[in-house]
């Protein structure tokens, strides 16, 4: 079905569920007919941008790139599902600027409820000292200070949130109908 491209773009701390729900988002909008991608950080970094570290220059080249792909999906009319950390209001600003039909999902877990998680076992990790410049630990998370939509994941089940961005989606006129 014919419809117009977006980027729904996922921010969020490490653990707090981009991906979980950006995965289930992707699901749900195939089996409507639509056309999909999904960007996410952990695989981008082992190609596209395998080059970069966890600087704050090296994620903003990341967000950069990504935002380059993201821009020409868009604007070939796919849905675009991408899962950054992307934590500066600067560049998802930036994003927002170039990519256009840019919708910002704000993933709002609490620090604890992440570490209570640590679905890859970063926490742990960065906690430890073997990894730095670990968002959350000793690496800056900018609030979104302009969400489109916030979920809060560890207040709500997954489900819940998927609900509440699919609604927003159809509010703002990004899903076809389904008549
Ligand atoms: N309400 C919830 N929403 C999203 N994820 C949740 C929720 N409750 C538990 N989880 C779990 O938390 C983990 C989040 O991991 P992930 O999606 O990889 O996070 P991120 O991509 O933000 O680093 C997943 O294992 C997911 O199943
Ligand atoms: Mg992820």
């Amino acid at each position: 079905m014919e419809h117009k491209g977006f980027t729904l773009w996922f921010t969020g701390l490490s653990g707090s569920g981009k991906s979980a729900l950006a995965d289930l988002i992707a699901r749900d909008l195939k089996k409507r007919g639509m056309k999909v991608e999904r960007l996410d950080g952990d695989i981008v970094r082992q190609s596209l941008t395998s080059d970069l570290g966890f600087s704050e220059e090296d994620r903003i080249r990341n967000i950069e790139r990504v935002t380059f792909v993201a821009k020409l999906l868009t604007r070939n009319g796919v849905a675009v599902l991408a899962s950054f950390i992307s934590p500066y209001n600067k560049i998802r600003e930036y994003s927002r600027k170039e990519i256009g039909d840019y919708i910002l999902v704000y993933v709002k877990c609490s620090l604890e409820e992440c570490m209570k998680r640590d679905p890859k076992g970063l926490y742990k990790k960065a906690l430890a000292g073997e990894i730095k410049q670990f968002t959350g630990i000793d690496h800056p998370f900018e609030e979104p200070d302009n969400p489109d939509i916030i979920v809060e994941t560890d207040k709500q089940s997954i489900e819940e949130s998927k609900e509440i961005i699919l609604k927003a989606l159809e509010q703002m006129g990004y899903l076809p109908n389904n008549n």
